[in-house]
């Protein structure tokens, strides 16, 4: 799947799935830019990947103003054909011991900063079109203990994503969401050995995803393959929610 002359911005891009999909998009000939909180791990790969094609970019996804300046400078490195929506945090409480700011900090990067930048995206692409990813989850899809705001924010994350693909159709934007199971990624380091294996045991395929495994995903909806493809939602879950062998 070819992603020639294509630019992309990644939100969350310096860890795990985001990284992971950096690398795969420049393999298949892409400009990436990586926008990211994390400046450290941001610039490492940005470096490494190579300044021609690549660049970091600081970006909070909490802040219009940062999302902006995101744009700003992608669009003075490259044209902003895709972005793939992933910036996001998890957070373990049950709801009775959540506080107003955990709860406003989980919906403010996991569903509110996937709005201020697919807003600025769709502003960005105008009329000459493109596609976004939403990175939703399964827990978009099923409800699961100790996660209140983080399964709000995906299936916010779901919903949010058809409106957007209606609203961009016109223009040529494709709009999608994808719902990773769990992927052994730096979000799963809070996670007790314990809890990790029970979560593996819910995959009927017997094992965590990769991150490789949803950034192959996540270019071939940015691609022009999925040319036909918007308002759906790509379960990436090994059998996660196919439901119970
Ligand atoms: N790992 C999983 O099991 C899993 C499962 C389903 C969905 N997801 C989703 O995949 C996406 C990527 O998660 P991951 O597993 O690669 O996690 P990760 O922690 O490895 O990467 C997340 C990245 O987001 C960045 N980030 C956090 N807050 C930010 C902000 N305000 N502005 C900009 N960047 C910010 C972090 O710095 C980090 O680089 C998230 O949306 C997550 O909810 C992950």
């Amino acid at each position: 799947m070819a992603l020639q002359n294509k630019g992309i911005i990644i939100t969350g891009g310096a860890s795990g799935i985001g990284a992971a999909t950096a690398r795969m998009a420049m393999e298949r000939g892409a400009q990436v830019v990586i926008a990211d909180m994390n400046d450290a791990l941001g610039g490492e790969l940005a470096a490494e990947l190579g300044k021609d094609r690549c660049r970091f970019v600081r970006t909070d996804v909490t802040s219009t103003e940062s999302v902006e300046t995101l744009f700003r400078e992608a669009a003075a490195f490259c044209t902003v054909d895709g972005v793939f929506n992933n910036a996001g945090i998890g957070h373990q409480a049950m709801t009775v011991d959540y506080t107003d700011a955990e709860w406003m900090q989980v919906i403010d990067i996991n569903l509110n900063g996937v709005f201020r930048v697919a807003r600025e995206a769709m502003r960005h692409m105008g009329k000459r079109g493109g596609s976004i990813v939403n990175c939703a989850s399964i827990l978009g899809h099923v409800g699961q203990t100790q996660t209140a705001a983080y399964t709000a924010a995906k299936g916010g994350v779901l919903n949010l994503t058809r409106t957007l693909a209606l609203e961009g159709a016109p223009d040529g934007i494709r709009v999608n969401s994808l719902s990773p199971g769990y992927i052994a990624t730096p979000l799963l380091d809070q996670l007790e050995q314990e809890v990790l294996d029970f979560l593996t045991s819910l995959h009927p395929v017997g094992r965590l995803g990769r991150a490789e495994e949803v950034a192959g995903a996540a270019l071939f909806l940015l691609s022009d393959e999925a040319s036909f493809i918007t308002g759906t939602d790509l379960l990436v879950d090994g059998g996660f929610t196919a439901g119970k062998s």
